[in-house]
């Protein structure tokens, strides 16, 4: 079951909220469906679903409503139409109280404004809805205590928030959540306030958490690079409605139209896209129970200087070049074994951004290998593709949106300039 299932979410501000939900409904754009009603449209048809231990960013420009929408994830206001639900539980049919209970029970929200009360310790703050839970002190304590420890700040327990540096402050409303012990966190903009460097840094530190804990988290941010380090999925907002969901590689390599294509034209790509989104299809591998004739034939077919070889479970052993298989053809052996190296090449996981993969490919002679899970050569990357993912990786991108194309046709910038896996065009 999801944690959270948006059907068919509005948000109407102002009156007439049912007339504006009528017009909105087959997709017209907000600005001119509405001319003539009071109504503000903040959140237009929305539908997604975020798995437990998912990460979901929502991401768009200011007012595209992505406030509104993190705020009906909680029941804080009220959807005009449509349905939210929490591990199942339908929030609008719930009571006040009953809704309250869920909330304190359930999802914990992190503000951009870190919310600290500024005459109550470090370790108050992060205990603060224990209290409003009614748990007992030393229970809170503990609990505080803990949340404080999973985000290295268990030596300021004692100290005020005006102490603490801004990253220090936002890491406190972190622990507020964490010690809540709800299974849903809902961030809006949390990060936002922090210079670079600490937002980095604070970044790193909840995905650490995140893969220790394994919390549902809703992170709202209108900064690109942020929701493509962060997000598991992704949800791009524009004008009160969800244009594209998906994550960070389908996103970049495949926008739903003009608009995502041009949003996403300045993320730096190389953070982004992996080595497996680049790597090609490996021309000359042999198994190492091949002689050194047929190796022998391959360097020639191929006319490249280096075989790929694999042994037992296809699992990569390392290459020969022609050196070797020269050598081996002189010393009348039968397999290529006892002239592999693993020298000249070298080898990457498919998840390795290929922002990491520049100084390898400078001291590799040869394509680098990319090794799935199991140690299998899954591909190799030549030099060549990795420069030009780099070139589709510069400013000059933008130019290759079509800025005179209208918003909602399909462009496709950087695949056309990448190649479909990565050739150089
Ligand atoms: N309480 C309200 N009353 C009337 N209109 C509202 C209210 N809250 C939000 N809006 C409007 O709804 C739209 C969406 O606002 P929302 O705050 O959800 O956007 P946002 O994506 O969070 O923007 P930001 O990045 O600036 O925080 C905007 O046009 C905004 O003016
Ligand atoms: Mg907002």
């Amino acid at each position: 079951m999801s944690a959270l299932a948006v059907k068919s979410l509005y948000k109407i501000f102002g009156s007439r909220g049912e007339e504006a939900v009528r017009r909105l409904a087959n997709g017209a754009p907000r600005a001119e469906a509405l001319v003539g009603l009071p109504a503000t449209a903040a959140v237009i048809d929305a539908d997604f679903e975020v798995k437990p231990g998912e990460i979901f960013v929502v991401m768009g420009l200011s007012g595209s409503g992505k406030s509104t929408l993190i705020r009906m994830l909680n029941g804080l206001l009220r959807p005009t139409k449509g349905s939210v639900r929490v591990d199942g539980v339908e929030l609008t049919s719930l009571k006040p109280a009953a809704l309250r209970k869920l909330r304190r029970e359930k999802i914990s929200m992190v503000f951009q404004h870190f919310a600290l009360m500024p005459h109550r310790t470090v370790l108050e703050n992060a205990g603060y809805a224990l209290e409003v839970a009614r748990l007992p002190k030393a229970e809170r304590r503990e609990r505080a205590l803990d949340a404080l420890r999973m985000v290295g700040l268990e030596d300021w327990a004692d100290k005020l928030p005006h102490d603490l540096s801004g990253g220090m402050r936002q890491r406190v409303g972190l622990a507020r959540a964490l010690a809540a012990g709800t299974d849903i966190l809902l961030m809006d903009e949390a990060f936002s306030a922090l210079d670079p460097l600490i937002r980095r840094e604070i970044q790193d530190q909840l995905l650490e958490l995140q893969a220790e804990l394994g919390k549902t988290i809703v992170f709202i941010t209108h900064d690109l690079n942020e929701a493509m380090r962060l997000g598991d999925r992704i949800a791009v907002m524009r004008d009160g409605r969800i244009v594209q969901i998906g994550t960070a590689e389908e996103i970049l390599t495949d926008p739903a139209n003009g608009y995502v294509a041009q949003f996403v034209a300045d993320v730096d790509r190389t953070r982004i896209l992996t080595a497996s989104s680049v790597m090609e299809k490996p021309h000359h591998v042999l198994d190492v129970n091949a002689g050194p004739r047929v190796a022998a034939r391959a360097l020639r077919e191929t006319q490249t200087s280096v075989v790929y070889v694999t042994g037992p479970g296809k699992r990569f052993l390392g290459t020969v070049t022609e050196d070797e298989v020269l050598r081996a053809l002189r010393e009348g052996r039968q397999s290529l074994d006892g002239y592999v190296s693993t020298e000249r090449v070298r080898t990457v996981s498919e998840d390795t951004a290929v922002a990491d993969l520049f100084a390898d490919c400078a001291e590799s002679q040869h394509p680098m290998a990319v090794l799935d899970a199991k140690g299998r050569l899954a591909g190799v990357i030549p030099r060549i593709t990795l420069l030009s993912a780099l070139a589709s990786a510069t400013p000059d991108d933008v130019s290759m949106v079509d800025d005179t194309a209208p918003m909602d046709e399909p462009t496709r910038p950087d695949t056309e300039l990448l190649g479909a896996k990565g050739e150089p065009a």
